[in-house]
């Protein structure tokens, strides 16, 4: 049983981290004037040999909810398809729900999903213009990691959704993500802070993969370093696009 001062130092953790992030993100990241909103995707989806049920984001998700493929797919209370803008030129793709993303069948609504927002409005841009994606589209019970049969099951929805709407950059978010998609066992310090490729098919040009933290694994290590590598990750990101990098307050 934990003490009531274990408790109570575990409070003040928190408050203390919640309490850097106001200012954190209120100084390093905070935006300063107006960003024009990022521009649509060229690419036309070019799906039509796809079976019927897989050739369109709706259908897709439609699919997901119905998936049964693995045990967390009767534990869910939501499966979570991922949502956003379709035409997104950027696109982020987390590890799997938790328990808030679950409840809302939203892909990070929770304590993560805060930061990741504030993360995307410090590029300057809305959640509304990105895409919000995970490896995982149900939630593993106690937030465990994703076992390989899983990721296994779950890879052709995300590959289906990356092949329809063909960002121009994917930023995965973490090991579970950039692993997968980049099929590598690589540490994920060792694979942020540059760009890798990530192959559509031989008629389109790659898109670029920008591995960076999990906003969960930022939350847990709030260190400035930390921050500061994301922030570069993030500012890499926008110079690719070609938007402007937000001046610091
Ligand atoms: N963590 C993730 O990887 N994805 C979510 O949607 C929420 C938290």
């Amino acid at each position: 049983m934990r003490s009531i001062m274990e408790k109570q130092a575990n409070l003040n953790k928190i408050l203390k981290q919640h309490l850097e992030l106001e200012a954190f993100f209120a100084g390093d990241f905070t935006v300063k004037g107006k960003i024009e909103p990022i521009a649509a995707a060229v690419t036309e989806p070019t799906t039509q040999q796809e079976p019927a049920d897989m050739n369109t984001l709706d259908a897709i998700a439609k699919k997901v909810k119905g998936c049964k493929k693995c045990e967390i797919g009767t534990t869910r209370t939501n499966a979570v398809p991922g949502q956003g803008n379709p035409k997104a030129r950027l696109m982020f793709v987390g590890e799997a729900p938790g328990a808030d993303e679950d409840q809302k069948g939203l892909a990070f609504v929770g304590r993560a999903g805060k930061l990741l927002t504030q993360i995307i409005e410090a590029m300057g841009l809305t959640r509304d213009e990105v895409f919000i994606g995970n490896i995982l589209k149900c939630r593993p019970p106690g937030n465990r990691d994703p076992k390989p049969d899983e990721i296994a099951n779950c890879w052709p929805y995300l590959k289906k959704q990356l092949e329809i709407m063909q960002p121009e950059i994917i930023v995965a978010l973490g090991a579970h993500a950039a692993r997968t998609l980049l099929d590598t066992k690589q540490p994920i310090g060792k694979l942020r802070g540059y760009f890798h490729e990530y192959h559509y098919s031989d008629e389109v040009p790659p898109a670029k993969l920008m591995p960076t933290y999990h906003p969960a694994y930022l939350l847990r290590n709030y260190s400035t370093d930390n921050r500061r590598r994301v922030w570069e990750d993030m500012q890499k990101v926008l110079k690719e696009l070609g938007l402007p990098i937000p001046k610091k307050k």
